[in-house]
């Protein structure tokens, strides 16, 4: 850990002409607080320096590509204009992606739920549904939304059904948009979607159903910048990005995406993450980490 000055002394190893040699960079403390305040501007999140050995291994991979020798050379690049590809870098390499199929199962039993009773006769009748995964990450959440859309619709690629998977991390969109997935974590998170065909891609992975990719589209998006007019949705999943935020980043997030939910309409949260009632007056806990908005 870095504290008061002190430089990190970290020696990670670089493969070079078949010889393994130690290869460290400056790193201050000074260094920390200047990356810890560009990602914060760019991406809302916030790095306590108890995080700073963490920056330094995810980083130093890229000064090593740059042929950089210190962080200050780093920050003294990023700032610079025009280096918009290098801060995208940056926030690809500090974010943390980790994600998985039906993760928080009861998220997507809510969703089954409402699509059930409400969403499936509203198409039917001609209406509209909307669904929002908000941090898509490589995808996996978005893609088990449209997996138990068609659980409920089978045929949900004929009715007007489409889910919006956004992100910050143009990297992790790549491989969301590619619906490429080891055999492994297809088995372990998918059992029930055996009767929806996942066709061998390559590298031996298994790609999404045709009719599970043709209801996602992805998007970059920055959940703490400008956003597009995006219209309603009748559930927002916005789950384990707002824990990597400070307070008011989150309160004014939670307050953003309640004004993009219809009356009835569901927000559901990561785990550990927590929307204090009195800050949000109409949006009313009705599951686990799943919220109403009622605002009237
Ligand atoms: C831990 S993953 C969560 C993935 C998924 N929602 C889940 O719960 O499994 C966090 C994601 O948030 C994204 N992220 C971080 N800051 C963001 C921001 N300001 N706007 C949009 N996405 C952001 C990261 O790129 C990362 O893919």
């Amino acid at each position: 850990m870095i504290d008061g000055g002190v430089e990190h002394t970290g020696t990670p190893t670089a493969y070079n002409g078949g010889h393994s040699h130690e290869q460290s960079f400056r790193f201050t403390h000074a260094d920390f607080l200047a990356i810890a305040a560009i990602v914060r501007n760019e991406t809302g999140i916030s790095l306590k320096p108890t995080r700073s050995s963490f920056v330094y291994s995810r980083l130093s991979r890229r000064l090593r590509t740059l042929g950089l020798e210190s962080f200050a050379a780093y920050c003294e690049l990023l700032i610079q204009d025009g280096q918009s590809a290098e801060r995208r870098a940056l926030v690809s390499a500090l974010t943390t992606n980790v994600t998985a199929f039906f993760r928080e199962r009861h998220h997507f039993a809510y969703l089954r739920q409402r699509l059930i009773h409400t969403l499936a006769p509203r198409v039917h009748a001609g209406g509209r549904v909307r669904l929002w995964s908000t941090a898509c990450s490589s995808g996996e959440e978005a893609y088990s939304m449209a997996l138990t859309v068609l659980s409920v619709l089978p045929d949900a690629t004929r009715y007007d059904i489409r889910i919006l998977a956004t992100d910050i991390d143009v990297e992790m969109l790549e491989t969301a948009r590619l619906g490429l997935y080891t055999r492994a974590s297809v088995r372990e998170h998918c059992r029930d979607t055996a009767s929806l065909h996942w066709e061998t891609g390559t590298d031996d992975r298994l790609q999404v159903p045709e009719a599970a990719r043709s209801l996602v589209e992805f998007l970059p998006l920055n959940l703490i910048g400008a956003w597009p007019p995006l219209g309603t949705f009748d559930i927002i999943f916005c789950r384990n990005v707002a824990i990597y935020f400070d307070f008011p980043t989150q309160t004014a997030l939670w307050r953003r995406l309640c004004d993009h939910l219809p009356e009835r309409g569901l927000l559901s949260i990561g785990h550990s993450e927590r929307i204090p009632s009195e800050n949000i007056p109409g949006l009313h806990l009705c599951g686990i980490t799943t919220y109403q908005w009622h605002p009237s």
